[in-house]
């Protein structure tokens, strides 16, 4: 057991992904791409895309109940709701609010976190601390992004690569030998420009100008990305695995931020982790950003792939840009 172990329990986890669709063949009608280019650079095959009606909260209220439906906890009784997310419902109040609202609680604090793909762990961690110091006894960490409205579906660099989907997390408190046995994260901000959305903020406010250049959507430097996403998921693995005091051998699954399958692989290849030990859902639902994980970590523990005492590797980043490695001790 680490000596920096926060100790706490996830005991429900929870999932919501729009009922829509969209395959690489529905791209191919959109813009000039193909299923094997999208395939082949990303493993993506198939992403949920929201309806018009639906915004973040909504999803991420849903698999929210469900984590809690599974801890057996109602809403109302939470402590606290952190909900990370880079398309928020509006800019203000925070989507956490419009949870509550959407669900008819109040009093507990609900807020969000911004740090991109990275963000759910970042939120893991806030619940964390919260937990083992005895501030919240039920807590919710959750991801929820529509990435699909805030994407350019004429710019076929990026908006193959997104879909939409929120995951949560309930945490109690632990008896002290299940919990976050070792974290990391970090950001450096001198890299923002390689992944933004440069309107809507007071930066550059929305206007007839930047609607027309299209400024309100994700604008990405791929190949920057790729490089500095792979080396910080991986280092940030071998770091919790360290901290932890385990060997790589001991990691039950691994479960990386689902950019795209050559990230994801590159990563594992670099921790030294068997293919059959990382988790993927990145074929099915495209890169989620702050939900993936979470997605991710209900379905592994649906299919009965993590049992009490296990170590679970979440890995993760982003937009920032940030990075954030969490050793899971189930
Ligand atoms: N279909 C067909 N061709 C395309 C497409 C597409 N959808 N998109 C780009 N191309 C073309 C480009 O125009 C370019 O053509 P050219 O050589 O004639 O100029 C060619 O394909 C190669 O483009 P690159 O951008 O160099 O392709 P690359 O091999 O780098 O792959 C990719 C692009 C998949 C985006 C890769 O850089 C990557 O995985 N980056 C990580 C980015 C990412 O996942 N970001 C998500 C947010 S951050 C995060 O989650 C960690």
């Amino acid at each position: 057991m680490s000596p920096s172990m926060k100790s706490m329990k996830v005991v429900g986890t929870g999932r919501a992904l729009p009922e829509r669709v969209l395959s690489n063949e529905d791209l191919e009608k959109m813009v000039d791409t193909s299923d094997e280019w999208i395939s082949e650079r990303t493993g993506i095959k198939e992403r949920r895309i929201a309806d018009d009606g639906t915004a973040t909260s909504d999803i991420v209220a849903e698999a929210l109940v469900k984590a809690c439906r599974q801890g057996g906890v109602k809403p109302g009784e939470l402590d606290a709701i952190v909900v990370a997310t880079s398309t928020p419902d509006t800019v203000y109040p925070a989507t956490g609010c419009w949870v509550q609202k959407k669900l008819g609680i109040s009093g507990m604090p609900a807020f969000d976190v911004s740090a991109g793909c990275s963000g759910f762990l970042f939120a893991l961690e806030i619940v964390a601390n919260l937990i083992s110091t005895g501030t919240a006894r039920k807590a919710v960490a959750a991801g929820g992004e529509v990435m699909s409205k805030v994407v350019n579906w004429e710019d076929r660099a990026t908006c193959v690569l997104f879909g939409d989907g929120a995951g949560a997390a309930l945490c109690v408190p632990g008896d002290g030998s299940s919990g976050l046995s070792a974290f990391t994260w970090g950001c450096d901000g001198n890299l923002a420009p390689l992944l933004y959305q440069p309107a809507g903020g007071t930066r550059l406010p929305t206007s007839q100008e930047t609607l027309s250049a299209m400024q309100h959507t994700v604008h990405m430097e791929g190949n920057k990305v790729f490089k500095h996403a792979v080396r910080a998921m991986s280092e940030g693995a071998l770091r919790v695995v360290e901290e932890s005091g385990i060997e790589v051998g001991d990691v039950k699954l691994l479960i990386p931020h689902q950019a795209n399958t050559r990230i994801m692989e590159a990563t594992r290849v670099r921790v030294g982790i068997p293919e059959e030990k990382m988790y993927s859902v990145v074929h099915k639902y495209g890169n989620m950003s702050a939900a993936t994980i979470p997605v991710a970590l209900d379905e592994a523990r649906e299919e009965g792939l993590i049992e009490d005492g296990d170590y679970v590797a979440l890995t993760a980043f982003g937009t920032g840009f940030t990075w954030a490695s969490a050793m899971l001790r189930w």
